[in-house]
Parts: C-alpha cells; sequence; structure tokens
C-alpha cells in the first residue's frame, strides 16, 4: 500500500518534470544559467518523519522537493561559472516550474565572493507576479537589466551568486541560483528576443515598499486592510530572508 503511494507521487511528480521539461529542458534561471537542475523530489514524509531533508541508505531525500531549501534549493556551489556583465544585465527565469504560483512574490539578491558568506544584497524591490493557474505552468520572465545592489562596484574576473526567491502563494520559499563571475560585456551571452522574453500569461505587479509607510498609518490600518496585511507580510518575509 506504502509503496504504491509511493510511486503515484513519484509518477505524479515525473509527470510534472516531464512537462516542464518540455518547455525547456529542465531550466530554471534560463538566463544567464544556473547551478544545475534541482528539480528533484523523492522519499516521502513518513520516512523522513516530517523534515524537508533527510540522510536514507546511503543518500539525501527530498519529499517536498530540493528548491525549498535556503539559499539555493539544495544545490552547492558550482565550479562552471557563468560570465555577467559588470554593470549589471539580464536575468530570465519560469517561475512556475511547481504548483502554488498562481501568484508568487519575487527576489532577487547578490552573494559576494566564491562561496558566498550570505545572500543578502538585494538586487531588485520585491515584485509580484501572477501567473495563468496554480498548476505547474511553462513560460518565461525577464528583467533585461538587473542593476547590481545598490553602493556596490566589482571588477572583471571577481566571482559571486545570484539568488532568486520565489515566496509561493502559501508563503513557503523556493530558492535557486546561478554563480556568476563578472566580465565585461562582450565577453558575456548575448540577449536576446529567445532568451530574455516575458509569456503573455505572466504578469507583473508592484509591491509598494514598507518603508513608504510611517507607524501611523500602520497602526490605524493595520488590522482591517488587505493591502496593509500584504505589505506586512512581505516585510516579515523580506526580514526572514535576511
Ligand atoms: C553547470 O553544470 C550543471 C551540471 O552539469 C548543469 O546542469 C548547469 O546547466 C551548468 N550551469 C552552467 C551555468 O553552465
Ligand atoms: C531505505 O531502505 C529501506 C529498507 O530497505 C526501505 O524500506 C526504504 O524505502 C528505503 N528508503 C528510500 C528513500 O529508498
Ligand atoms: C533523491 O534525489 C537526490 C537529488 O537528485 C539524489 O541525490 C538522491 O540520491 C536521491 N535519493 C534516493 C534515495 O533516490
Ligand atoms: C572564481 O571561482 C573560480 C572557481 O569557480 C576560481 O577558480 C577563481 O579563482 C575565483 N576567482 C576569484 C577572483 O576568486
Ligand atoms: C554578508 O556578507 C558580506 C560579505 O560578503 C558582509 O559584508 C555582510 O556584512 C554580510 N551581511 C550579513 C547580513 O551577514
Ligand atoms: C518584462 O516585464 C517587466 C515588468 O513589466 C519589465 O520590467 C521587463 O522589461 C520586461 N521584459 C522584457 C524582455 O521586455
Amino acid at each position: 500500500m506504502q509503496t504504491f503511494e509511493v510511486s503515484i507521487s513519484r509518477c505524479l511528480a515525473a509527470l510534472t518534470l516531464l512537462s516542464l521539461s518540455l518547455v525547456n529542458a529542465h531550466s530554471i534561471i534560463t538566463y544567464p544559467g544556473y547551478r544545475g537542475n534541482n528539480l528533484h523530489t523523492n522519499g516521502t514524509v513518513q520516512q523522513t518523519n516530517g523534515l524537508g531533508v533527510a540522510w536514507e541508505n546511503g543518500s539525501y531525500v527530498y519529499p517536498y522537493g530540493m528548491q525549498w531549501i535556503y539559499p539555493c534549493g539544495g544545490m552547492p556551489t558550482s565550479t562552471n561559472r557563468t560570465k555577467w556583465p559588470v554593470n549589471g544585465g539580464a536575468i530570465a527565469l519560469q517561475p512556475g516550474w511547481f504548483q502554488g504560483h498562481s501568484t508568487a512574490f519575487m527576489y532577487i539578491n547578490l552573494g559576494i565572493g566564491t562561496i558566498p558568506e550570505n545572500m543578502s544584497l538585494p538586487m531588485v524591490s520585491v515584485f509580484e507576479i501572477t501567473g495563468p493557474s496554480n498548476n505547474p505552468y511553462p513560460g518565461t520572465i525577464c528583467l533585461p537589466q538587473v542593476p547590481l545592489p545598490a553602493d556596490m562596484t566589482v571588477k572583471a574576473g571577481d566571482n559571486a551568486t545570484i539568488q532568486i526567491v520565489e515566496v509561493a502563494k502559501h508563503g513557503a520559499a523556493l530558492y535557486d541560483c546561478v554563480d556568476i563571475t563578472f566580465a565585461e560585456d562582450d565577453e558575456v551571452a548575448e540577449v536576446t528576443k529567445d532568451n530574455c522574453f516575458n509569456s503573455s500569461d505572466i504578469g507583473f505587479k508592484y509591491v509598494f515598499a514598507s518603508t513608504s509607510l510611517t507607524a501611523t498609518s500602520a497602526a490605524s490600518h493595520g488590522s482591517n486592510s488587505p493591502v496593509m496585511v500584504s505589505v506586512l507580510l512581505a516585510a516579515a518575509l523580506g526580514a526572514w530572508i535576511l
């Protein structure tokens, strides 16, 4: 009975992966690249007694999927680094590889160094996407000119890691990273309409910054405004990710 359930869930996971792989060969961050395919789900929550990751029979199992693990979805630092412009550049990704993303908050952060101590430097303000459904969906979004974090300069040859955090509808976060080496523009893979585009069925929404609110307005609107609640939620998630 248990093995039967396991094989059904494996089968569903495989189908999900298959449908996504048809879209873009297991890519998650489609430009400039990613650490590797971490769309893996195996084992059961019974086997791990509810843990997100556990050591079973000589290997790790991820019953909820690797991607939920901070900071880079279960993937260690890679050695096949991608070149990315010293003045910032494009980032394209597929936000719909798991279910739960009919809406999602997106964060793009930088970690400095070959093995970054943290991923605590935001490159863009948090933004929200709206997807076509709450089930896994294909489609890509692309920001053609993501800048470096404020007040930061780098030189060609410096290493860093770009982290994408996607906060699902229910509040849990998926992680994916790409290890980069900064380079001059002419050394970087060209950005084209084929590798950097917005699919028409994925929308964008601006999430306004919590710093624009004063304590007084928070107090007077706090308990009954859905907008306020979502802003506070975004602020809380932001603090947690730091
Ligand atoms: C690095 O190697 C992994 C494993 O072969 C591959 O999946 C990934 O796409 C590569 N990343 C880059 C940026 O080349
Ligand atoms: C580990 O081995 C046990 C005993 O053979 C088996 O019941 C269990 O399903 C295995 N776990 C995984 C994740 O394969
Ligand atoms: C579970 O998946 C991970 C990631 O692909 C893999 O490293 C591990 O060997 C798998 N574990 C088992 C028991 O199949
Ligand atoms: C960048 O990382 C590569 C390994 O991926 C390493 O060989 C190189 O020395 C690093 N560069 C710097 C400036 O630390
Ligand atoms: C993050 O790491 C950088 C060095 O890469 C360090 O300067 C900064 O203080 C760290 N930030 C936090 C919040 O730990
Ligand atoms: C995708 O949409 C976002 C939000 O409107 C926009 O900033 C970005 O430039 C668009 N990307 C492309 C490739 O047009």
